[in-house]
């Protein structure tokens, strides 16, 4: 049974409050926290944006976004009511300090509460508005600031963007989202690893022969083509998503769940991570870019015409990793990620080495099939270990894999997994930043994609195509088979 407890009084102000992401994630995650009665009554919801409107208008616009976005089924008419009252707006051109005043006077009513400020604003805007928000006094003990990504587009320029809010807010006050660290399966993957002694023998090069962390999604760039013309897969999902999987995946158990405890470890992997060489950059790193095809039977087309234009933006990215450390010399890690694959279907898959000697081989032919251990982090959540069994039945010793499976959602008669914003946002409001990067992680990540970007802008070279609703590009296939493996594509 989960376990509801209400979060302190708060106000919560969302600067880009007329923005898409606050329409799509943050206000359908507060309602669902409103849902479950996590929310005290005095809590207020703040929009902040440029346009004038007034706070009927706001309200008439958050209505409509939480009629689309949040299911049906769980509208319930008096809370769905009751969560509209909290909101309120405020009409701001960024870049003057009276609509600043103005927030600070409203947040003045109630000066003993917690006070979130989420930037859902460009990342060229965080200096700015973290500025100003000092300037008018927003950034006291009580005020929290939080980024949403990308936070900045290469090591220099995420520097600057962490250097200007360092000037207006200490680094204990910013909470920088990672969605993925948010998500049910992935605060599993730490359960797992450090809930059971099972695993910590047996997670490392002794017996590990490579892991492969793959976020498959079935959708394209569509409306999102322009934002993602400038971004790419590499910045858009490898450089925080894939690198906060890798970090939980190879991590040393940290002393505690505290927040520098668990981003300390998380560091030290992005920090043993090898650079990439000029050869890595040519036959380690792929970079594909769909064409037009079909998914679940549907024709799509491809990157370029969304776009309307030409372009060396990547969709898809694979490649291999190395954690230069004792636990994991000689472990590559294949990490992939890309748009228009056949499935959306993310998993993190932990392939053992083949048994040293066979004593069946008298009986049989048959080859035992090395164990793999497979986490589901999305959809159909859950684990699965391949074993090997005796075929049943006569016949002789033959062998045969079978699957130890474990489905969150049956095994806990789940109906929903709440979306990671519902429990960032609350962590926010309880001073929790242990799903949260911080600035060393995110600049170490960064310093880990940036020669791969630098490399990719300076060089003619172009993505490779790929069909939509197929695995990428093949010489990600042929980076596997020259290793002597292959990616795990049975998803579910
Ligand atoms: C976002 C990316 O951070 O993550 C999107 O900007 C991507 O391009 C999304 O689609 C994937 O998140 P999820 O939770 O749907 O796996």
């Amino acid at each position: 049974m989960s376990k509801i407890i209400v979060v302190d009084p708060f106000d919560y102000v969302v600067v880009g409050g007329t923005g898409d992401l606050a329409k799509r994630k943050l206000f359908p995650a507060l309602y669902h926290r409103e849902l479950d009665g996590q929310l005290p009554d005095e809590a207020r919801i703040i929009g902040v944006a440029r346009s004038e409107l007034t706070r009927d208008a706001f309200k008439a616009q958050v209505e409509a976004a939480l009629r689309e976005f949040v299911p049906a089924a769980d509208i319930d008419e008096a809370v769905f009511a009751k969560f509209l009252n909290r909101f309120s707006y405020q009409p701001n051109n960024a870049f003057t300090v009276e609509g600043y005043q103005k927030l600070k006077d409203t947040l003045d009513e109630h000066p003993d509460r917690v006070r979130v400020i989420y930037l859902a604003t460009p990342p060229s805007l965080f200096g700015p508005i973290s500025a100003f928000l000092a300037e008018v006094g927003l950034n006291g003990p009580r005020d929290r600031l939080v980024l949403e990504k990308p936070l900045g587009h290469d090591l220099p320029s995420s520097q600057e963007i962490n250097a200007d809010v360092a000037k207006a807010f200490d680094e204990a006050q910013v909470y920088r989202i990672d969605h993925y660290l948010g998500k049910e399966s992935v605060q599993n993957l730490m359960a797992l690893r450090f809930g059971n002694v099972l695993f910590e023998s047996i997670w490392s090069n002794a017996v590990v022969d490579h892991i492969q962390i793959t976020v498959a999604e079935d959708i394209g760039a569509g409306d999102r083509a322009t934002y993602y013309s400038k971004s790419g897969a590499l910045r858009d999902m490898v450089q925080n998503h894939l690198a906060q999987l890798l970090c939980l995946t190879a991590m040393e158990a940290p002393a505690s769940m505290d927040a520098d405890s668990v981003r300390d470890e998380k560091l030290k992997v992005l920090r043993s991570l090898r650079p990439f060489n000029a050869e890595d950059l040519t036959t380690n790193v792929v970079r594909g870019q769909y064409t037009s095809g079909a998914i679940n039977g549907e024709s799509v087309p491809g990157y370029a015409t969304e776009l309307g234009e030409a372009t060396t933006t990547e969709t898809y990215v694979a490649l291999k990793a190395h954690v230069d450390n004792w636990r994991w010399a000689g472990v590559p890690f294949y990490l992939r990620t890309g748009k228009r694959l056949p499935v959306r279907s993310s998993e993190i898959v932990i392939q053992f080495k083949s048994i040293p000697h066979s004593i069946f081989r008298p009986y049989t032919t048959d080859q035992a099939v090395p164990n793999r251990l497979v986490i589901r982090l999305q959809p159909d959540e859950g684990v699965s270990l391949r074993l090997m069994t005796k075929d049943p039945g006569p016949g002789g010793m033959r062998l045969r894999a079978a699957s130890l499976d474990l489905s969150f959602k049956d095994e806990f008669e789940l109906e929903r997994f709440p979306d990671a914003y519902e429990r960032l946002l609350l962590d926010v409001v309880r001073g929790n930043r242990t799903l949260f990067m911080r600035r060393d992680e995110l600049e170490a990540a960064w310093e880990w994609v940036t020669p791969i970007l630098n490399v990719w802008s300076a060089s003619d070279d172009e993505p490779k195509p790929y069909q939509s609703g197929s695995w990428g590009p093949t010489a990600a296939a042929m980076m596997m088979d020259r290793d002597g493996r292959h990616w795990h594509e049975d998803m579910r």
